[in-house]
C-alpha cells in the first residue's frame, strides 16, 4: 500500500485534497497528515476521515527537523505532497518573517528529510519515491490587463509580495534539489482556488460571511484586479495526475482559464445568495449590493493573474471540470449549510485579525 505524507492537510486545499484522495483510492493508500494547526489549520475539516484506519494525523511544525525526520524514520513514505505554508498575502505584508520561516525554511526541512530517507548509498534515489511541491502562480508576478498574456512554465519569476517571494524561494530550493541531487520532485503552480473549508480571510468566503451578517464588503481599490479562479477539487485532481502521470523534475501550471475581476466576484456572490436563500431565511434581509465598500488598496497589489494550462493538458490530459457558475453555487451552498463551521473559525482570534486588517481602511 502506497503511503502519502501530506503537509498542511488541515488547511483549505490540503483537506480537500485528502478528501479527494480517499474518494478516489479509498483503502488502497495510507495518508499521514502533518500539520502545525496554525490559525488556518482546522481538524474539523477532516472529521469525515479521522476514524479511518488508513489515516493518521501528526501535529508538528515542518520547521521541526527532529519531528519530520521521525515521521520518515517510522514510516516508509512513498509520496510527499507539500501544502504547508503561510498562505495569505495581506498577512505577509504585515508580518513577513513567519512566511520566510515556514515557507522557505520549512520546505528546506521537508526536502532534507525526504532526501535523507530516500537516497541510496550511491546517490541515486529509491524507486518510485516522489515529492510534489504545491506552489502558486503569484511567483510569476503580475500580468497586464490585456486579456491575452499568460503565465507559462517558462515565464520568469518576478514575485512582488513577501508571500510570493517566500513561495518563489521555496520553488527555487526544490529546483536546486532536482538539479543538484536529481531529487525526484515536481512543482505545481496553481491559480486562485475556491470551494469548501476556505478560511474567511480570503476574498470569496470573507464576502459570503460578511454579506450574510450585513457587514461591509471591503473591495480593495476599484475592484478591477483580475484573478483566475479554480474549483479546489480540480486542483486536487491536477496534483494527483501530476504525481501519477507527469514527468519527474518538471513544473506544471494549473489553472482554469476563468478570469474574473474582484468586483464581478462580489456581485456574483450577492446575486447567488439572493437567488438561493429562501425568503423566510433571516439572513436574506442582510444581503445587498449596498454593502460594497471600496477601501484602501492592498500595497503592491498585483493587477492580473492568468495561467495557460497548455502543458498539463497536453502532457497529462488534465482539464478543469467545474464551471465557475456551478462551482460558486456549490461553494455558497456549502457555507450556508455549514454556519457552525464559520462561527467556530471566526470566533476569537479572527475578530482581532479582522479589526487589525480592516479598521482604518
Ligand atoms: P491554508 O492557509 O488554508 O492552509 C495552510 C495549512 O498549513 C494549515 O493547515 C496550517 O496549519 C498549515 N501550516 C502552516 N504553517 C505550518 C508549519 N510551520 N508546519 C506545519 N503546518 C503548517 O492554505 P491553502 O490555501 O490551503 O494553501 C495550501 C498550499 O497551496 C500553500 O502552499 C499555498 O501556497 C498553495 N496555493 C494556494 C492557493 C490558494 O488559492 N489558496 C493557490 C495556489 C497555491
Ligand atoms: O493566485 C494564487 C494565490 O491566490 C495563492 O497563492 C494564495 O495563497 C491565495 O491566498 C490567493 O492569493 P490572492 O491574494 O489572490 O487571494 P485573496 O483571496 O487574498 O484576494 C483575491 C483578490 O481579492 C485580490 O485581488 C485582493 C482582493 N481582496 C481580497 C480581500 C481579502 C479584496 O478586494 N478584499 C478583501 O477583503
Amino acid at each position: 500500500m502506497r503511503t502519502y505524507l501530506v503537509t498542511g492537510g488541515a488547511g483549505f486545499i490540503g483537506s480537500n485534497y485528502i478528501h479527494y484522495m480517499f474518494r478516489k483510492y479509498d483503502n488502497e493508500i495510507r495518508i499521514i497528515n502533518v500539520d502545525k494547526l496554525t490559525y488556518a489549520g482546522n481538524l474539523e475539516n477532516l472529521k469525515d476521515v479521522e476514524n479511518r484506519d488508513n489515516y493518521t494525523f501528526v501535529r508538528a511544525d515542518i520547521c521541526d527537523k527532529d519531528a519530520i525526520e521521525k515521521i520518515f524514520a517510522e514510516n516508509d513514505i512513498d509520496r510527499v505532497v507539500h501544502f504547508a505554508a503561510e498562505s495569505h498575502v495581506d498577512r505577509s505584508i504585515k508580518n513577513p518573517e513567519v512566511f520566510v520561516q515556514t515557507n522557505v525554511l520549512g520546505t528546506a526541512v521537508m526536502l532534507n528529510a525526504a532526501k535523507a530517507a530516500w537516497e541510496n548509498a550511491d546517490g541515486t534515489f529509491k524507486e518510485g519515491k516522489k515529492f510534489l511541491h504545491v506552489s502558486t502562480d503569484e511567483v510569476y508576478g503580475s500580468l497586464p490587463d490585456d486579456g491575452e498574456s499568460y503565465f507559462y512554465e517558462t515565464t520568469p519569476y518576478s514575485p512582488h509580495s513577501p508571500y510570493s517571494a517566500s513561495k518563489a524561494s521555496s520553488d527555487m530550493l526544490v529546483k536546486a534539489y532536482m538539479d543538484t541531487y536529481h531529487f525526484p520532485a515536481n512543482i505545481t503552480n496553481c491559480s486562485n482556488n475556491y470551494g469548501p473549508f476556505q478560511f474567511p480571510e480570503k476574498l470569496i468566503p470573507l464576502m459570503i460571511n460578511n454579506a450574510l451578517s450585513g457587514k461591509d464588503l471591503p473591495v480593495y481599490g476599484e475592484g478591477k484586479n483580475i484573478r483566475d479562479w479554480l474549483y479546489v477539487d480540480d486542483h486536487a485532481k491536477g496534483i494527483d495526475m501530476v504525481q501519477e502521470k507527469g514527468k519527474l523534475f518538471e513544473t506544471y501550471n494549473i489553472g482554469g482559464h476563468n478570469e474574473k475581476r474582484n468586483i464581478e466576484i462580489v456581485n456574483i456572490i450577492i446575486e447567488t445568495l439572493l437567488e438561493i436563500l429562501p425568503d423566510d431565511d433571516p439572513r436574506k434581509k442582510n444581503v445587498s449590493k449596498d454593502l460594497i465598500k471600496h477601501v484602501e488598496d492592498r500595497k503592491g497589489h498585483d493587477l492580473r493573474y492568468a495561467i495557460a494550462p497548455d502543458k498539463i493538458r497536453e502532457e497529462i490530459g488534465w482539464e478543469p471540470e467545474t464551471m465557475f457558475a456551478e462551482g460558486i453555487k456549490k461553494t455558497i451552498k456549502w457555507y450556508l449549510e455549514n454556519e457552525e463551521w464559520m462561527k467556530n473559525v471566526t470566533s476569537g482570534a479572527y475578530e482581532k485579525y479582522y479589526e487589525s486588517m480592516y479598521s482604518g481602511r
